[in-house]
């Protein structure tokens, strides 16, 4: 165990050190420099335990052990690898490096399975470089379409394509892959808040992840002097947007059941501190567990951009990504669940607040999830944190887990 905890370390420490921002926490963005040094990282990691690497056309990394069965779908294990713009050292990244640590386990323990095991890392969950988020496992599931992918583009207008190959990626590659090649997909992630922390558990099998829902608003107004314009003749497209972000808080409020809206970004132009802004981008993500509450806060929002249209004033209103709130696979929670027993970790259920690539891939296969705690809940920073060995223990749970779905079932029988 004290071992398996200094390689999760080591791993933790060289990952952070590819990072846009040194010393202000991890900036990643997807196809960049630091997305590079990641991955090659990730995929040596993965030829050391005897996979075979492959990246698809959304430059998402899978590292494969072969099954005993030919043509059988694969029991998947893994996380993301980029991150918000100052983000932490775990977010995602603790997840690929449990995932390596299962495949080093199944590696030392010269295990031929049945099933093949996948590890895999993915592209752009944090949607911080191409907006949305989840377009790796989107793209995999078929959910973002080849023309949505294309259609992507960064705040400097790079498409995704462009970004791919400017990093040696090969955009041309498949992206969709078929649900029959997929048995299950397991992740592990830091909990992002402060339950377990709070419970004093290490392990939270988690039973369901939050509907989401995100928009870009475009405000056009009409540029303009700063010394010259009167109060009464500006179309000012960054005054109409705070009003606008300042009313969504109280939806949220009165909706309750855990409900919430964030506006995380905003892009002013022409950004002149003596210029009338003529146009305001901003993002609006809404959270909750239950579809209607999403829904109802998406209608207020879209009644209240209602009323600030005219005047010299024009709104747009595009939704990037909408999933609806997932329960999580019974069975693979039960899974987790006694194998945290056996493997004497207390653990607890939990519902996240947080997005994840398994909310998506539960159209397609069976998702089971494990959150380790995170200190003082914090997440989304640098001063993001987790401890190495509850990172190990979930890697303890994971290999067994993926142990037996790899021996289990048949063809007929996914699990
Ligand atoms: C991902 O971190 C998300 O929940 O937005
Ligand atoms: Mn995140
Ligand atoms: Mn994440």
């Amino acid at each position: 165990m004290e071992q398996l905890k200094q390689r999760i370390e080591k791993h933790i420490e060289t990952i952070a050190t590819f990072t846009a921002t040194p010393g202000n926490g991890t900036t990643r963005l997807t196809y960049s420099k630091e997305d590079l040094q990641a991955r090659h990282y990730i995929k040596e990691q993965m030829k050391a335990s005897g996979l075979t690497v492959k990246e698809d056309g959304l430059g998402n990394i899978f590292g494969k052990l072969d099954g005993a069965l030919a043509d059988a779908p694969s029991v998947m294990v893994g996380s993301h690898f980029d991150s918000v713009p100052n983000g932490g050292a775990y977010d995602g990244t603790a997840g690929v490096v449990a995932a390596l640590e299962v495949a080093n386990l199944f590696y030392l323990a010269n295990i031929k399975p049945t099933y093949p095991l996948e590890i895999i890392a993915l592209v752009e969950e944090e949607g911080a470089r191409f907006g949305g988020g989840l377009m790796g496992s989107r793209g995999i599931t078929g959910e973002l379409s080849e023309a949505e992918f294309s259609q992507l583009k960064d705040k400097n207008g790079v498409s995704t394509k462009e970004a791919m190959q400017d990093i040696g990626l090969d955009p041309s590659l498949p992206k969709a892959r078929d649900s029959k090649t997929m048995k299950a997909f397991l992740e592990m992630h830091i909990e992002q808040g402060p339950i377990l922390e709070e419970k004093n558990i290490p392990i939270g099998v988690v039973a369901s992840i939050v509907g989401q829902a995100e928009y870009y608003i475009t405000i056009k107004g009409q540029a303009g002097h700063a010394g010259t314009t009167p109060m009464d003749k500006r179309s000012d497209a960054l005054i109409t947007a705070a009003k606008i972000i300042s009313e969504l808080p109280e939806f949220a409020i009165a909706e309750g059941n855990g409900t919430v809206v964030t506006t995380g970004q905003l892009n002013v132009f022409p950004n002149g501190s003596n210029v009338i802004p003529d146009k305001v981008v901003f993002t609006v993500d809404i959270r909750s567990g239950k579809e209607k509450n999403v829904q109802h806060v998406i209608q207020l929002m879209k009644q209240c951009v209602a009323l600030y249209q005219g005047n010299g004033i024009e709104i747009e209103v595009e939704e990037t990504l909408y999933v609806k709130p997932k329960a999580l696979s019974e069975k693979i929670q039960q899974l987790l669940k006694e194998h945290s027993s056996k493997c004497d970790i207390p653990y607890c259920s939990i519902d996240s607040g947080a997005g994840h690539d398994a909310m998506v891939f539960t159209d397609v296969t069976e998702v089971g999830m494990l959150f380790i705690p995170s200190k003082a809940g914090l997440s989304h920073c640098p001063e993001e944190w987790s401890d190495a060995a509850d990172i190990a223990n979930a890697v303890e749970i994971l290999y067994q887990t993926a142990k037996q779905l790899t021996e289990a079932g048949d063809m007929k029988e996914k699990l």
